[in-house]
């Protein structure tokens, strides 16, 4: 493993992150039932190999939208590392905004998520999904007496936020705190999306530590990857994986600290450790950048939803599978109009009828958790008319 300065913090991390958003499950209709003893082999697996930072939220593995509980990533993870290195690794965790209605909420929160977590302190804490809603709320209610009140008690050693939004927000936001970390999206399709690569380095120019997420976009970048795109990887003189490709992007970077991965599985786990033991920053050849580039180009003349499965939406309470839904009406984007038939086959086939867009209400209760600004209903909407309609 390969490690770098997180900011300005003095702690070295390692540039692959673990994302505790996305656990192995045991009930693929519930997403809060962890599989806790195969996640406890990709915990165990991941600290031996060197990963040393633990990216989790209060909302992760939610059972119900907005639950007063919170999901069972926190309790998962502080199960583990309760037993085992908890002194090895830092934690991350977050502030669930959509939860705060009083400036009382940050105690009695923080609190609670310290005990799911069976810690004293966290050592990274997050502000959730900032945006131009959810800031101008948390600084009228005085989040940042708040973050000076946890480090000085010592329940967290650095304090931060992760962030969707555009660069007109994250400037004003950088400027009203001394913050220690940043979390952003990046990936390489989306240079100039949210922050982007010059929030990035704006971030990194203030001496604040970076944390991505979402480098895979969520697996879109390995899973069904249009034929298009594959032929162009294959100009490469080496045979490379897709997840190689879109790490690499980022480790590239010097101004990247770490890249945060959701891994549900071994296999993936050890290919992201694999890559992540060799790749230094500024080591990409100039044939790779291309490639990347004509990668990014065919991409975006079929940029379909932008959804990165982090399932905040979920569960809806009227059933609907929605980043699954979201799946197949982006694979049918990325078709020729030929081919419409065989998306649509694959919704039917894949997306169980209680799943299905028309079981959407229009309640809009997940409009205001998408960190994707994605206009759920709407879409949905569009799906059904789609793939469900009989004429
Ligand atoms: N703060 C926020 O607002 C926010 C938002 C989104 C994410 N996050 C954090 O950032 C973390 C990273 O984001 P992400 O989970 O979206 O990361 P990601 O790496 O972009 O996507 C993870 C997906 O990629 C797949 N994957 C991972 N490694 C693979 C490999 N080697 N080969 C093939 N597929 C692979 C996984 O598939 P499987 O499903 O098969 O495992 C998973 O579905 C999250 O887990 C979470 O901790 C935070």
């Amino acid at each position: 493993m390969l490690y770098r300065k997180l900011g300005n913090t003095g702690e070295k991390v390692s540039i692959l992150g673990f994302g505790c958003m996305r656990f192995p499950i045991t009930n693929v209709n519930d997403g809060s039932k962890i599989d806790k003893k195969q996640t406890f082999e990709l915990l165990n697996h991941s600290v031996e190999n060197g990963i040393n930072y633990f990216d989790t939220s209060f909302v992760y593995h939610n059972k119900v939208l907005f639950s007063k509980d919170g999901g069972t990533s926190e309790t998962v993870l502080g199960e583990f590392f309760s037993q085992n290195y908890r002194e090895d690794v830092l934690i991350a965790d977050k502030l669930p905004v959509w939860n705060i209605k009083e400036e009382e909420d940050f105690n009695k929160y923080l609190n609670l998520q310290l005990k799911k977590l069976k810690t004293d302190y966290v050592d990274v804490f997050l502000i959730h999904s900032l945006n131009k809603v959810h800031w101008p709320k948390m600084y009228e209610l005085n989040v940042l007496n708040f973050l000076d009140e946890i480090k000085s008690d010592g329940r967290a050693k650095y304090v931060g936020f992760s962030f969707h939004d555009d660069l007109s927000i994250l400037y004003p936001i950088i400027k009203s705190y001394n913050w220690d970390i940043i979390q952003t999206q990046l990936n390489y399709l989306d240079e100039s999306y949210q922050a982007g690569v010059e929030g990035l380095k704006y971030i990194n120019s203030k001496n604040i530590g970076t944390v991505i997420m979402e480098p895979l976009k969520g697996g879109k970048l390995v899973n069904n990857v249009p034929l298009k795109v594959q032929d162009i990887f294959q100009k490469s003189e080496i045979n490379r994986t897709f997840a190689w490709w879109a790490f690499k992007y980022l480790y590239n970077k010097t101004e990247v600290n770490t890249v945060l991965s959701g891994m549900s599985s071994l296999k993936e786990l050890e290919e992201n450790i694999s890559i992540a033991s060799k790749s230094r920053p500024n080591t990409l050849s100039s044939n790779e950048k291309e490639i990347i580039q004509e990668v990014k180009e065919i991409y975006e003349s079929m940029r379909g939803i932008e959804c990165g499965n982090c399932k905040y939406c979920m569960p809806c309470p009227y059933g609907v599978d929605i980043p699954k839904c979201f799946v197949w009406y982006n694979y049918l984007l990325m078709l020729s109009i030929d081919d419409k038939e065989e998306a649509k086959n694959h919704y039917l086939e894949f997306v169980e009828p209680k799943n299905r867009a028309s079981n959407c209400t229009q309640c809009q209760k997940c409009i205001q958790l998408c960190p994707q600004d994605i206009n759920i209903p709407h879409e949905l909407e569009t799906i059904k008319n789609t793939f469900e309609s009989t004429t």
